[in-house]
């Protein structure tokens, strides 16, 4: 298997390193520090791995269970650690699809799932959400595309880049559709916990006995160093299938990631970050909407979860040139161009990262380019 380059990544290799004075790209709730942990951590713990389970530590374990509002659904050993997100989705989606199997994939959404399918010899079934309905998608179109030759259908919930959310009953309406061919359902949750109208997206790995959930403590809890992350099913055999293929690439967790995250995960500590993260986060989305709603240029269907938005621009630019310029002198802001989504008159706008982004200051610099181009 061969994996190609993405665009996105394309991206963030060329701008990591460009030192930008502002970001109005970021994703994720501001880091926490280290020494917020050090009098959780017992000096004592040895570097090795802490033997346990190839699973990841039990306690770890149903502290995603019980944060994920899992706990009656599923259990501790339907859990998997993982190295973020990232992993659980690599380790689910190259051991489930096959070369000439079917996957659906919704779009815009997640490169990762586009890149593997391709390396993998699958055949990419697009699953379009649409701007005009609030960039959801047609569960009639996803029906049409689901065949027999469906393996999988895999989703963001909520979404990056539009921070849409399905609801429980059109997750089940995903399922129905699913289940009618055997097909898994993979849910990439890691935006979960910043919902702003409802409750908790509910996880697909409670709804569907072939239901996958991956999610991390990256993007709420900020905490993306650690590479925390997890992969829940009902369903042993795709969670065997991960452990198996896990052994073959990085073996275990790394013991310290595991461990703060543990710690990041229990209920009081968790509660007081979301509740600072959406306090932030809130905050943050109502300047990036005053400022896209004082500009005719721009819009957006402002993101019902998350910390990022596709925003339109309606410039003869495309959104390449539009973020390269944005990089350069004298903006210096970092902004993602929506080529890199497959929507090239849009930027993605994120308001993450706390004080240390400078969201006023991008903001001033970020207008004053589309100032420029008039
Ligand atoms: C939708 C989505 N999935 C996965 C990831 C990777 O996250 P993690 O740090 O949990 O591996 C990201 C990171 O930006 C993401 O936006």
């Amino acid at each position: 298997m061969h994996v190609k380059i993405h665009k996105l990544f394309e991206v963030l290799l060329q701008t990591t390193g460009a030192q930008p004075e502002a970001a109005l790209g970021l994703s994720m709730a501001e880091p926490p520090r280290l020494g917020e942990f050090l009098s959780g951590l017992d000096p004592n713990l040895g570097l090795d791995w802490s033997g346990q389970s190839f699973q990841g530590l039990p306690a770890l374990r149903q502290g995603v269970i019980e944060r994920m509002g899992l706990g009656g659904r599923c259990s501790a050993d339907d859990v998997l650690i993982t190295a973020g997100t990232a992993e659980a989705n690599f380790l689910a989606i190259t051991q489930l699809l096959q070369q000439g199997d079917d996957i659906v994939v919704d779009t815009p959404g997640w490169p990762q799932p586009l890149v593997l399918t391709e390396a993998i010899g699958a055949n990419l079934r697009h699953l379009t959400r649409r701007e005009e309905r609030g960039w959801a998608f047609e569960m009639a179109e996803l029906e049409a595309l689901v065949s027999e030759r469906t393996r999988l259908i895999f989703l963001c919930n909520p979404n990056n880049p539009t921070g849409h959310v399905l609801s429980e009953a059109e997750l089940l309406e995903v399922v129905r559709i699913a289940d009618r061919v055997g097909a898994f359902v993979l849910v990439d949750e890691v935006y979960a916990g910043l919902e702003w109208h409802g409750p908790r997206a509910p996880s697909i790995a409670g709804l569907y006995e072939r239901g996958i959930s991956t999610g991390s403590v990256s993007k709420a809890l900020g905490l993306q160093g650690l590479r925390a992350g997890w992969l829940v099913t009902p369903n042993r055999t795709v969670l065997m299938d991960a452990v198996i293929l896990r052994e073959n690439t990085s073996e275990i967790m790394n013991v310290m990631g595991e461990v703060i995250a543990e710690i990041a995960l229990r209920p009081e500590r968790y509660a007081h970050a979301i509740r600072k993260a959406r306090a932030d986060g809130l905050h943050n989305l109502g300047v990036l909407d005053a400022f896209i709603q004082a500009r005719p240029e721009l819009s957006w269907v402002r993101p019902q979860a998350g910390l990022v938005g596709l925003v339109h621009f309606d410039r003869s630019i495309s959104s390449d040139e539009l973020a390269q310029r944005a990089l350069e002198a004298p903006f210096r802001t970092f902004v993602i161009p929506g080529s890199a989504y497959g929507c090239p008159q849009h930027v993605r706008l994120g308001v993450g990262g706390g004080a240390t982004a400078r969201l006023e200051l991008g903001l001033e610099r970020f207008g004053a380019l589309l100032d420029s181009l008039t």
